[in-house]
């Protein structure tokens, strides 16, 4: 196949932006984020924020400004708050509601409405808070403001989503709240909220959040998704020749994980942070990969899985076609993403011709697959059509055919062009 090479940057932090667009929507005054990546995910908090009575100017070249409505200033409205395909977005507005005044109902599509949300009523209700989900364990979830009385909660699976909704939850309480999660996840929201003015502690029980009198407003640098670097950082792994450099990219140590894996690979992997840290105190840098002569398995343990966690479909793209056998246990959290991921990401694979074992928690591959092409279903995932790119791009015999390739503009638009200009 022939290299890939070029300079390239990527959308915005999914993750960072929802955060900014939410704490933008409490603090005093008006708030710009720049670098807000236009994905369907991002629009679905602004399409929910905007419904809370929050006014919102989206311009494609200058950014977001979102005037804020202070901490308690969120109005209930009359129709269903839509997350869209966004589990972030629902999770994170079950916290931030919970103390806020009015009756609220979160919905979202088919696959959104078929994932856990008691992993985060749980918590939230030990904070006083009022959650009921008369689906059982899925949306709709309906949230009555309630007066909340700050406490210590454990989250009980590895999941930023939940620890950050109990901090957003935090935020209305009376008296400290204290979250403690066994397992470190990424660390955007407690990067955010020290620099909108909260207090933050850390110990050994746990991160202690002293609730705030008001959140300053601001400037919001976003910068770019290094879950969307992955791809072409993956793709740059997959061909021997290729160099691909990635400007102005994320580089929170909890979010790298990928990148250490393929280093192990085989690939070169280096990157440079930028002098500084963007606006919200978070790591960024321009990341160089190339890719070597050949690939080799590795193994992924449980204690590697959060800082990977949005990347593991594609470690398993390289996994199969790498030289020998690989392992990935701990990953059951797959299970409950946009789809059931082990199965999805195995039978993208199986289709393609490689060797894959689906396990409880994981994946075998027998590794050194020759792919064939053919047409593959994504199961209207955006990462699985990432994948499926990639793979046709650098290693398959045959073309591959996706199904539904518009679905990566969840969190990437514009991901196909960008793959075009790397040659
Ligand atoms: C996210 C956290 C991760 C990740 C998701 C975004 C976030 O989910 O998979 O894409 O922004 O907090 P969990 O923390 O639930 O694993």
């Amino acid at each position: 196949m022939k290299p890939l090479h070029g300079e390239i940057r990527v959308p915005g932090d999914k993750s960072i932006a929802h955060r900014a667009c939410l704490v933008a929507a409490l603090a005093e005054g008006d708030s710009h984020i720049i670098g807000f990546s236009g994905g369907g995910d991002n629009h679905s908090t602004l399409r929910v924020l905007r419904g809370l009575g929050v006014h919102i100017e989206v311009d494609a070249a200058r950014g977001v400004r979102i005037q804020g409505r202070g901490l308690r200033g969120l109005s209930a409205p009359v129709d269903a708050l839509d997350c869209g395909n966004s589990g972030t977005t629902m999770r994170l507005m079950m916290g931030l509601l919970a103390g806020q005044r009015g009756a609220f109902e979160l919905v979202g599509d088919v696959s959104l409405s078929a994932r856990p949300m008691e992993r985060v009523a749980a918590p939230l209700r030990r904070l006083g808070a009022r959650i009921e989900m008369p689906a059982g364990d899925h949306p709709p979830v309906r949230v009555v403001g309630a007066p909340l009385m700050g406490s210590r909660v454990e989250t009980l699976v590895a999941s930023a989503q939940v620890k950050s909704a109990c901090l957003l939850a935090g935020l209305l309480a009376s008296g400290e709240t204290t979250v403690f999660e066994a397992t470190p996840t990424r660390d955007h929201t407690e990067r955010m909220l020290r620099h909108v003015g909260v207090t933050l502690h850390e110990s050994s029980v746990g991160l202690r959040l002293l609730p705030p009198e008001r959140l300053e407003a601001g400037e919001f640098v976003v910068p770019g998704d290094v879950s969307s670097a992955a791809f072409f950082a993956g793709a740059a792994a997959l061909v021997p020749g290729s160099e691909v450099v990635v400007r102005g990219v994320g580089l929170n140590p909890r979010r790298v994980g990928f990148l250490h894996a393929l280093r192990e690979m085989g690939a070169y992997v280096e990157w440079t942070l930028a002098p500084g840290l963007a606006a919200h105190d978070e790591p960024v840098g321009d990341l160089v990969v190339r890719g070597p002569a050949a690939l080799r398995g590795v193994d992924i343990s449980p204690e590697r899985v959060a800082d990977m966690v949005d990347e593991l479909p594609l470690f398993a793209c390289l996994a199969a076609v790498a030289d020998g056998p690989s392992v990935v246990v701990g990953a059951e959290e797959l299970r409950v993403k946009e789809t059931d991921r082990i199965r999805a990401t195995g039978s993208l694979l199986r289709a393609l011709g490689a060797t894959v074992e689906d396990t409880r928690d994981g994946w075998r591959f027998a590794g050194n697959a020759r792919l064939t092409g053919g047409a593959v279903r994504v199961e209207g995932d955006h990462r699985l059509a990432m994948c499926a790119a990639v793979l046709g791009r650098t290693v398959t015999r045959g073309p591959v055919e996706i199904d539904a390739p518009s679905i990566a503009s969840v969190s990437f638009p514009g991901f196909f062009e960008t793959l075009e200009r790397l040659g």
